[in-house]
């Protein structure tokens, strides 16, 4: 695997719902390390859950506690880390992941609507889900490209499967 000196060992990345979280705890007992996530902390430190801070505070106020809560893990964590679907939006924390080994995972529009879609958690998405997430990939497409030193497509594949891909390509 030649998994060497960075840290955190892989960091996923990529769209809400793409299966992030279930994929890096697969990929986190593959391994035998662990696993973390930046939304988990986020809700843990704030008291509050995303959609919460969302109403509370705006995005800008959700991207800047997001902004902390992943220097932070980055900093901390030797594990998997999955960070939340938008903090590649901060140019910052795009430099920050330079260097690290960062795996996009990807999947096709109906299959992100069908399974985030209808998702009240994901506040982004709660209205128009369809046209909203259009609008996401088109802003966020060449960020999360910026950043991955591989993209797996998930489309049709299982977590185990989409696992297995991901280790093969660390
Ligand atoms: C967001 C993704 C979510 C969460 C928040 C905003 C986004 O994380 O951070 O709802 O902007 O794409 P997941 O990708 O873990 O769902």
């Amino acid at each position: 695997l030649g998994l060497g000196a960075t840290r955190p060992k892989a960091v996923l990345v990529g769209p809400m719902g793409v299966g992030k979280s279930t994929v890096g705890q697969l990929l986190a007992e593959r391994l035998g390390i662990g696993y973390r996530d930046t939304d988990d902390d986020i809700v843990r430190e704030q008291g509050r859950t995303i959609a919460e801070i969302f109403a509370d505070e705006g995005e800008p106020g959700f991207r800047a506690i997001e902004k902390r809560a992943v220097r932070r893990a980055l900093a901390e964590h030797e594990g998997v880390l999955a960070l939340g679907g938008g903090a590649i939006l901060d140019a910052d924390t795009r430099a920050a992941l330079a260097g690290l080994r960062v795996v996009c995972l990807s999947m096709d529009v109906e299959e992100a609507v069908r399974r985030a879609g209808l998702n009240a958690a994901r506040p982004l998405l709660a209205v128009n889900a369809h046209e909203r997430w259009q609008e996401l990939m088109e802003a966020r497409r060449h960020l999360y490209a910026e950043v991955a030193r591989v993209v797996v497509a998930t489309d049709g594949r299982s977590p185990e499967e989409v696992t297995q891909a991901v280790l093969d390509s660390l």
